[in-house]
């Protein structure tokens, strides 16, 4: 029987926190059950395969466990009509790396309900690069759309600018005609590259950091928030009067110590985007758009390929904020 690799983490029963993660050799009997088995050809790095991968919060929750909570590759085999052996397939989520085994592995098995046809005019690479991070930044624009934030109502801000949300939500919301200005802890060795995704303005995270008061100048018509915490009380409370907040991340913590003035006095909107169980019409919307109004030279600027020995690595830089854009991750 073939053999492949895969990221392996245990945990022993009642020990607290789950073993370091290693590279097994495992067949296809390894895998947990589901009626679609995918040869996996990409995946990628986000910041909850980084918690998963060294266990610095409680993401996986079942053992063993493959983590990726994206991929995309080719189906070798299916029990359902609407796959068939051939099929260029991605997944983004669903509890795939959390509670079902993921994709950091040759082979992955799955429920179909939990994949999209990988959309034609897109290479594994690209749909890597946009992975959970880009198709959750989509989210978020089309939230903000859906509110009523039009590039005319003024400009937009992006938190977190340089992560891989953060990266394609400025290259996204800057593509569509908006006014992007970016906040990031880098601004100095980064400035130039959030430039070239098409921000306007790069501003220093400290800015929206500290203590937020209740109301602040108003500065922006609505903002895409990767960061939550007090960078996510402060945003709010310099929206723009009836503009609003897609509020998707927490790299800067779970918490929101902020008021109710945003919403009671300018009317403000707290938009909660989340990609996991997003339902499937909303995820073929997504990259609809994410085909349509993505820049590809963009995309391709803010993504790197690492191979799959990186994998264990990259998940310590990640959290640490040290990675730039998007990680791509050749399996095949
Ligand atoms: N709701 C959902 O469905 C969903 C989906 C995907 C991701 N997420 C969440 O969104 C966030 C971003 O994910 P990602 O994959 O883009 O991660 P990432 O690539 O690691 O980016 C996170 C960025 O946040 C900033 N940051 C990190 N620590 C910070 C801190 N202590 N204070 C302020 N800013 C900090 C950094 O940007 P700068 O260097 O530019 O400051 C960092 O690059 C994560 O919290 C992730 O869990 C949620």
């Amino acid at each position: 029987m073939e053999r492949f690799k895969a990221i392996w983490i245990t945990k022993e029963e009642d020990a607290k926190r789950q073993n370091p993660a290693e590279v097994r050799e495992i067949g296809l009997d390894d895998l947990m059950d589901g009626d679609v088995t995918v040869r996996v050809e990409q995946s990628t790095i986000n910041y909850k395969d980084g918690l998963a991968v060294t266990g610095k919060s409680p993401v996986v929750r079942r053992f063993p466990m493959i983590p990726g909570i994206d991929f995309t590759g080719e189906v070798v085999s299916s029990d359902v009509a609407e796959f068939e052996t051939g099929d260029k397939v991605l997944l983004n989520g669903f509890g795939v790396g959390e509670t079902h085994m993921g994709g950091f592995a040759g082979y992955a098995r799955v429920k179909s309900d939990w994949l999209i046809a990988r959309p034609s005019d897109l290479t594994g690479h690209e749909a890597m690069a946009i992975g959970t991070a880009g198709y959750t930044a989509m989210l978020c624009v089309i939230a903000l759309e859906r509110h009523g934030i039009t590039p005319d109502r003024g400009p937009v801000l992006v938190t977190g600018a340089v992560g891989g949300v953060g990266s394609v939500a400025v290259a996204l919301l800057a593509r569509l005609g908006y006014e992007v200005v970016a906040s990031t802890g880098r601004k100095e060795q980064e400035e130039a590259y959030l430039k070239e995704l098409g921000a306007s303005e790069v501003i220093e995270r400290s800015e929206l950091q500290g203590a937020a008061r209740p109301i602040a100048k108003e500065r922006w018509a609505g903002a895409v928030d990767t960061v939550g915490s007090e960078t996510l009380a402060n945003v709010l409370s310099m929206i723009r009067y009836g503009g609003a907040v897609a509020a998707c991340g927490l790299a800067g913590g779970m918490d929101l110590p902020g008021s109710v003035a945003p919403f009671i006095l300018r009317g403000v909107s707290l938009l909660g985007i989340d990609s996991v169980m997003a339902p499937k019409r909303l995820r073929i919307e997504a990259y609809e758009r994410l085909v349509r109004d993505l820049d590809r030279d963009r995309l391709t600027r803010l993504s790197s390929t690492i191979g799959f020995d990186e994998i264990i690595p990259m998940a310590d830089e990640i959290l640490a904020g040290r990675v730039r854009g998007r990680l791509i991750v050749d399996i095949g």
